[in-house]
């Protein structure tokens, strides 16, 4: 299939380029600059006020210097030094009873939650939480067996929000309806960095990578499949979801959603209610489901400050997945979907001990405990390229995305075509393949001929874009096997002719080439006519490429 091609557009008179917050770690758009605070980052405050923070041998070497000058303190901590120094409201207790039923019959052991406390329906479908105000939505972890259920746009509904009568009950009713066919065989595709900043964009969304998911769908030889839009559905314009919310109608299968740093209330002052109109659209942001033997988690590890972000996981939600993890079986796969890559590793390739706070999340250590026990995959975003971390047992594939260069140009600084993954589960195996908009699955690598990087100017240089250590790589001239292909830090020489420069790419000027991990390099003789490359992936999937002029 031939490639269809980004439209471009010279930059407008007058047009302000925009920041790339992804490659310049906790770094804000111009757009989230201009609603937050002047001059940048604000400390962190305790919620609750800005008293000074006093421990208690603090206090009782003050209280040595008499009763007037507690006169002085504030009124809370004069009438009792060791209360918490944090108040937190929780609002009115809420007792929640309800039950989860398909064909007017309830159903057992299905999961429910209010985003903290996890229980499980008996026998006849029944469950009680005690919940309280605060906590916002009630959700349910859809069983393997059973149809997804839909808001009217075509996302996942598997929530209502928690939302008492007077008396402090609330009644609740989940409907499932049985699959006809088993789901341990399965597909989601993930989209990572939708991204559309305007009209323009969600148009090239709808035109391109709509009716490459929804033909990829049609292509897959099981049909149970879902998507996940892995965070920066939005550019910080939130009146385009209903827009994404269409796209989602025409893809034809059910969406689940991940927040990312470009899909929140950013006028609010902290992390509180920053996911509010993410929530108005597609409900919590962090729940879990099942499909077959596989159990899926999706976080919010977008912490928001108040003028800016850091990847990390509230201990709510901890607790949560923590909760939710107890009735999951150790052993079994669990697919994790969020949107800041857990680790990544862009630090080590830009010669940085430790990743940053905003392409990174802090408490990540936390995370990996809960996940010990399983057969764990982190599927992320936000960096726009495509790299696989192996980490704590788990294993992190950060995603390319949609976008591309964000929408100015059909390949990521790394070099990975605009587009998203496939993932196909049967039974606990989990296989997947990168899925480049416009082009059918062979597209897996661009190799170009020798000197096209001039820091090796007797070398070709392939980018395999969805390589990971179990892939093989290796070159031939003229027929003849000359041996595995050297891994080398580098950047791809198509993303230097399209993005370096003050000038490039139009519309997005500030992207420029990352330093990459998937590229390549083999001395090929300069009298060689017939050049390939072979590249097999850790499934056994072999895919060729022969050298190709960049642009
Ligand atoms: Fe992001």
């Amino acid at each position: 299939m031939s490639p269809i091609l980004f439209p471009y557009r010279k930059p407008l008179l007058g047009e302000e380029p925009r920041s790339p917050d992804e490659s310049l770690p906790g770094r804000i758009s111009s757009a989230q600059r201009d609603r937050s605070v002047p001059g940048g980052f604000r400390p962190f405050s305790p919620p609750g006020g800005h008293a000074p923070v006093v421990d208690r041998r603090s206090f009782l070497r003050l209280g040595a210097a008499g009763a007037a000058a507690t006169l002085l303190l504030p009124n809370w901590l004069a009438a009792d030094p060791y209360a918490p120094f944090i108040h937190r409201d929780l609002g009115r207790p809420v007792r929640i009873r309800g039950r989860v039923r398909s064909g007017g019959r309830g159903v057992s052991g299905v999961a429910v939650s209010d985003g903290l406390q996890v229980v499980k329906t008996a026998r006849d479908g029944t469950f009680e939480i005690l919940s309280s105000e605060g906590r916002d939505f009630l959700r349910m972890t859809v069983p393997s067996g059973y149809r997804i259920p839909l808001n009217p746009t075509g996302t996942a509904r598997f929530y209502q929000p928690i939302a008492p009568a007077a008396s402090g009950e609330m009644d609740a009713l989940f409907e499932l309806e049985r699959l006809q066919d088993s789901d341990e065989n399965h597909a989601f595709f993930l989209l990572a960095d939708i991204q559309t900043q305007d009209r323009q964009e969600m148009e090239w969304f709808h035109r391109q990578t709509v009716p490459d998911v929804r033909a990829t769908h049609g292509a897959l030889a099981n049909p149970q499949a879902f998507g996940i839009a892995c965070g920066d559905i939005m550019f910080d314009d939130l009146t385009l979801f209903p827009a994404y919310e269409e796209g989602v109608s025409r893809m034809g299968v059910p969406f689940f959603q991940v927040v990312g740093n470009h899909d929140l209330d950013m006028d609010r002052p902290t992390d509180e209610g920053s996911t509010d109109t993410f929530s108005r659209h597609f409900g919590p942001a962090y729940y879990s489901f099942d499909r077959g033997a596989v159990h899926y988690v999706v976080l919010d590890d977008v912490f928001w400050h108040g003028s800016g972000y850091l990847g990390y996981l509230g201990a709510d939600q901890l607790r949560w997945l923590e909760n939710d993890l107890r009735y999951v079986e150790p052993g079994r796969p669990v697919i994790v979907a969020t949107h800041i890559p857990v680790l990544g590793s862009r630090h080590l390739r830009e010669g940085r001990e430790h990743p940053s706070a905003g392409i990174s999340v802090a408490n990540r250590r936390a995370l990996y405990r809960l996940l010990e026990p399983y057969r764990a995959h982190i599927l992320a975003g936000h960096t726009h390229e495509n790299e696989h971390v192996f980490e704590a047992g788990t294993h992190e594939h950060v995603n390319a995305a949609v976008c591309g260069a964000w929408w100015s140009g059909p390949i990521c600084g790394d070099g990975t075509p605009g587009g998203y993954s496939v993932y196909e589960i049967r039974g606990e195996e989990v296989t997947w393949r990168y899925k480049s908009t416009g082009f059918d699955f062979r597209h897996q690598l661009r190799v170009y001929p020798r000197g096209a990087d001039p820091k090796a100017p007797d070398e070709i240089v392939a980018n395999i874009w969805d390589w990971d250590p179990a892939w093989t790589v290796v070159w031939y001239e003229d027929g003849e096997r000359k041996g595995e292909m050297a891994r080398r830090v580098g950047t791809d020489p198509l993303s230097e002719e399209l993005h370096r420069g003050d000038d490039l790419p139009p519309r997005r000027t500030w992207v420029e080439p990352y330093p990459t991990g998937h590229l390549f390099y083999a001395p090929v003789s300069p009298d060689a006519r017939g050049i390939r490359v072979e590249a097999t992936d850790r499934f056994g999937r072999v895919y060729s490429g022969s050298p190709e002029r960049p642009g």
